[in-house]
């Protein structure tokens, strides 16, 4: 039985893959920041619900010593923030920014780091960041200074870490979700969490050795940097 850990799963994207690795089978851990009123993901049998707020380090490491050292096949890096409102040139957040370089930047890179023996010990690990086409250089779009930086700086991060753990058995991979109907999708984006989240496993799924550093699309086309 597979074992799957999803970040940022009390809503949206997260929330529907912990229900999709469930009912597939898979012994799910999924997070949030407020376990006690994550009562969609708790309704779900099988999930185990832990606590982390992933912009805060030692939510990250209690998180890790929580999971000890039992084998995690699948890791998805999916909690994600968009940095507030103010993202205009004029009106640029600089507190907002650094909290969203925490929640979309250095807190996944850190989980990667605190999960990788985990990942190795699965013998087959995958690690699944999720990122955004705003991130890519082949998606010209102005404004959106704060997501659009951190999820490029998480992009590339994890570019780094594929390369540098190219001997581990660990394939690490980067998505674009789609543009998805969630709280920060909107309700007028293209698709459903249920068809992203469908996608994003069919994906982790075939994850190949030779895929680590991949940029994937939600329906398995490869995204342009
Ligand atoms: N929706 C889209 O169109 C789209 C497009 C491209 C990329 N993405 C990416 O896909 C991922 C999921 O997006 P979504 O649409 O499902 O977003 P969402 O509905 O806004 O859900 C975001 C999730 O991240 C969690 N989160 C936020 N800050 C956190 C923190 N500091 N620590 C832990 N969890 C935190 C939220 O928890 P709380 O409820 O506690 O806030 C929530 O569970 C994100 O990384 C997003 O950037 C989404």
């Amino acid at each position: 039985m597979a074992s799957v850990l999803i970040t940022g799963a009390n809503r949206g994207i997260g929330l529907e893959l912990a229900r999709q690795y469930a009912a597939s089978g898979a012994n799910v851990i999924a997070t949030a920041r407020e376990p006690d009123a994550a009562t969609d993901l708790a309704a779900i049998n099988g999930v185990q619900v832990e606590a982390l707020d992933i912009g805060d380090p030692a939510s990250i490491e209690a998180l890790a010593a929580k999971i000890g050292d039992q084998p995690l096949d699948v890791v998805v890096n999916n909690a994600g923030a968009t940095g507030g409102g103010h993202q205009s040139l004029d009106d640029l957040s600089i507190e907002d920014w650094h909290d969203a370089l925490n929640v979309n930047t250095i807190g996944p890179l850190l989980l990667a780091r605190a999960t990788k023996s985990n990942l190795s010990a699965s013998g087959n690990g995958k690690l699944m960041t999720l990122t955004s086409q705003l991130a890519a250089s082949t998606w010209p779009m102005g404004g959106m200074y704060i997501y659009s930086s951190t999820k490029a700086a998480v992009s590339k991060v994890h570019q780094a870490l594929a390369i540098d753990w190219k001997d581990e058995p660990i394939t690490v991979a980067l998505m674009h979700p789609g543009w998805v109907k969630t709280d920060m999708g909107g309700p007028h984006a293209e698709i459903t969490a249920q068809e992203s989240a469908a996608g994003i496993i069919n994906v982790i799924d075939n994850l190949g050795d030779a895929d680590s550093g991949n940029f994937y699309k939600w329906n398995g086309d490869i995204h342009p940097w």
